[in-house]
């Protein structure tokens, strides 16, 4: 198939366009679109034969469920069961926007887009070209990520097309993505309600509604007990080709043991890339640095991580090192990717060090 690109305005989209993109979902084909946290890769949420389509196309694991799309609240009584008290505050406050929630799923929601558990993850994205893509499908759509599946998610129509060409029917390309990480996932099945995906919105927004909060361990890179909660979880993810070394750890140890990582490397003949902080580039004699913002900023970090990775790639690295950052706000949410990226985690500081990973 060839794939088409149709060039949109993020703010104002064209009608025209949307209603061609629309045409194409309810047809059963795939259309890549832009949201605020990344792209994703749609089809109608109704239509299992499209659904399939998508799996096939990120060679995704069929035990991976999707997330339906939403335009109006109204939509989800078409994917949704039952919609609780709590799951309105949240949407009222956060929707649209980076929020996903896991609610009781309707009979009609097809096997495929739910991996065949008893929820259906929903949510409204905050972008005119998603909500006017879901307005002229006239039907829900389920959408992961446009990247090939164990990839780092797309942030601009390029990457979608650099995974994807000739997998997707249409990509309309809207630019830079805003959040840059995906959205948060919250199971509203349990009691207390649970963090399976951290990311847009912040673990104390959270709070701030929901009370109590338990966070997945598998969040934290720790190894879950039982099934993981959030299938997706368990997979090996965010992945430039290159391999990952994560340093965690006072800034400046982390400093200190990427310099020494470095040179080891470049002594086996590497070419070695480092993902660094605007505050600590200029101290990496490496022959690719990237810059993924400063650490007084970290949303801006979060905008930039997934486009750094992909950068890392086409620059050749042969191993990635890469800081780590706090975990505060949305720093939880770039230090569970960063984790999933990397094939290896070193701890540096405080109470000694623990390689894992
Ligand atoms: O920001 C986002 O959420 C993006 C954009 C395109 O909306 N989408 C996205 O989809 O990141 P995807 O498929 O890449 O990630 C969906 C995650 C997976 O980890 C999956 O396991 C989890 O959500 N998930 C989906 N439905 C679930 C459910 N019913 N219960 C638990 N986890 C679920
Ligand atoms: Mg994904």
């Amino acid at each position: 198939m060839a794939t088409r690109i149709l060039k949109v305005d993020p703010r104002r989209p064209d009608p025209d366009a949307l209603a061609e993109a629309g045409a194409v979902i309810r047809r059963g084909g795939l259309v890549a679109f832009p949201t605020e946290t990344v792209y994703g890769l749609g089809a109608s949420a109704l239509d299992p034969e499209a659904v399939r389509r998508i799996f096939a196309a990120k060679g995704r694991p069929a035990d991976n469920p999707l997330i339906v799309h939403v335009a109006d609240a109204q939509d989800l009584d078409r994917v949704v069961r039952e919609v609780p008290a709590v799951a309105r505050e949240l949407m009222a406050r956060f929707w649209p926007g980076p929020l996903s929630l896991a609610l009781p799923r309707r009979p009609e929601v097809p096997d495929a887009v739910t991996a065949g558990l008893p929820t259906v993850g929903v949510r409204m994205p905050d972008h005119p070209v998603a909500l006017g893509l879901i307005r002229a499908a006239g039907v829900p759509i389920a959408a992961p990520s446009a990247n090939l599946s164990g990839r780092p998610s797309p942030t601009r129509a390029e990457h979608v097309l650099e995974d994807l060409d000739g997998r997707v029917d249409l990509i309309l390309d809207g630019g830079e993505t805003g959040v840059g990480l995906e959205s948060t996932f919250v199971d509203l099945t349990a009691r207390p309600p649970v963090l399976c995906r951290p990311g847009g919105i912040t673990l104390a927004q959270l709070a701030e509604v929901l009370g109590e909060v338990r966070v997945d361990p598998a969040v934290l890179g720790k190894e879950p007990q039982g099934p993981p909660r959030s299938p997706g979880q368990k997979y090996a993810h965010y992945a430039p080709r290159a391999p990952v070394v994560l340093v965690e750890g006072p800034l400046s140890r982390v400093q200190e043991r990427i310099r020494s990582l470095i040179a080891e490397e470049a002594a086996r003949g590497r070419r070695v890339g480092v993902l660094a902080s605007a505050e600590s580039r200029g101290l990496y004699p490496a022959p690719v640095v990237v810059e993924v913002g400063s650490r007084s900023d970290l949303a801006r970090v979060a905008a930039n991580l997934f486009a750094a990775l992909r950068s890392l790639d086409a620059q050749g690295a042969d191993i990635i090192l890469a800081e780590g950052f706090p975990e505060e706000g949305i720093g939880l949410a770039i230090m569970n990717r960063l984790r999933k990226a990397a094939g290896q985690v070193v701890r540096v500081g405080g109470e000694g060090e623990v390689p894992w990973g």
